[in-house]
C-alpha cells in the first residue's frame, strides 16, 4: 500500500461529541429507521444511534426499497432539535454534506445529487432518509437514516450503485468510517440548527454534481431544465431552454443526466 493510500485508509481522528453517545448495534432488523423511531417514542435521548449489519425491509425515499445485505452500513439517529416542523425536510441537505465529507475523507470523489443522494461518477454510493415525529405542529423527534454501500453491492443495483471500497480504491475500516460519518454529520446538524439554511446552501452547492438536468412538473405542466443550484429555502433551481429559472420541490422532480433527455 502506498503512503497516500495508507493516509486515506486512516484519516486523522475526528470525534463526534453527542451523535452516537448512545449506540445500539444490531446484527439484523427490519429497518433501523423503525428501530430508532420506536426508541424516540420511548424517550431516547438526542444523538442515540442504531446501526444494523443488515436490514430485512430497508426503505428509501418515496417508499422505495433500500436493499440492505451484509456489507453495507445502515445507520439511524434520533435527534431532538429545536426547529419547527417545516425545517425538517431541508435537514436532508445538511446530513448529505456530512456524509459527502466523510466519504471524501477516505478518497472517494463523492458528489451530492438533490435532494438526498451521494454519487460517485453517476453511481449511487449512499442515501439519506429523514423522518419526523410530531404532534400537530410540534416536533418531537427527527429520525435520520443513512445507508452506505460500504464493501459490497446489492445484486439488484450492481449497475447503478458503487461501493465505498471501489470508489476509494481501498478497503475501508467500518468503524473508522462510522467515526468520521458521525463527527461530520454532527458538525453539519449543529450548523443547520444553529445558523440555518444559509450556512448549508453554499456548502451543498460546492459539493453538488455538475452537469445534471431534471424533469419536473411546474404548475401542472412538464418541464425539463438544467440544474443550476438551490434556492434560499433549499428548493431546486432549474433553467429551461429559454433561460428562465424555475423553482421545484421534492416530490415533483426527478434529477437526471442530460443525455437521458433529448431536449437538452
Ligand atoms: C434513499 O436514497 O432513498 C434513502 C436511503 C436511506 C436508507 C437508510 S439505511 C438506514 C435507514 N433505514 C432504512 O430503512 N432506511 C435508511
Amino acid at each position: 500500500m502506498t503512503f497516500e493510500a495508507l493516509l486515506r485508509a486512516a484519516p486523522p481522528p475526528l470525534a463526534a461529541r453527542w451523535l452516537g453517545s448512545q449506540r445500539i448495534d444490531l446484527a439484523e432488523c427490519g429497518s433501523t429507521n423503525d428501530e430508532a423511531g420506536r426508541l424516540a417514542r420511548a424517550g431516547a435521548r438526542h444523538g442515540t444511534v442504531v446501526i444494523a449489519e443488515s436490514q430485512r425491509s430497508g426503505r428509501g425515499r418515496d417508499g422505495r426499497v433500500w436493499q440492505s445485505p451484509k456489507g453495507g452500513l445502515y445507520l439511524s439517529a434520533v435527534l431532538r432539535p429545536t426547529i419547527p416542523l417545516v425545517s425538517v425536510p431541508p435537514m436532508t441537505l445538511a446530513i448529505g454534506i456530512g456524509l459527502c465529507d466523510a466519504a471524501r475523507t477516505f478518497g472517494a470523489p463523492a458528489v451530492l445529487k438533490w435532494p438526498n443522494d451521494l454519487l460517485v461518477e453517476d453511481r449511487k454510493l449512499a442515501g439519506v432518509l429523514v423522518e419526523a415525529q410530531s404532534q400537530g405542529q410540534r416536533l418531537d423527534a427527527v429520525v435520520v437514516g443513512i445507508g452506505v454501500n460500504l464493501d459490497t453491492l446489492p445484486e439488484q443495483v450492481s449497475e447503478t450503485a458503487i461501493s465505498l471500497t471501489e470508489a476509494a480504491g481501498t478497503l475501508i475500516d467500518r468503524e473508522l468510517f462510522i467515526a468520521q460519518l458521525l463527527a461530520r454529520v454532527e458538525r453539519w446538524i449543529e450548523r443547520y440548527v444553529g445558523v440555518g439554511l444559509e450556512a448549508i446552501i453554499p456548502a451543498w452547492q460546492e459539493r453538488m454534481a455538475t452537469g445534471l438536468a431534471a424533469r419536473a412538473t411546474v404548475d401542472g405542466a412538464p418541464l425539463t431544465g438544467e440544474v443550476t443550484g438551490l434556492d434560499l429555502d433549499g428548493a431546486l433551481l432549474l433553467r429551461d431552454e429559454a433561460g428562465q429559472i424555475h423553482r421545484v420541490r421534492s416530490g415533483d422532480v426527478e434529477v437526471i443526466r442530460p443525455s437521458v433527455s433529448p431536449s437538452l
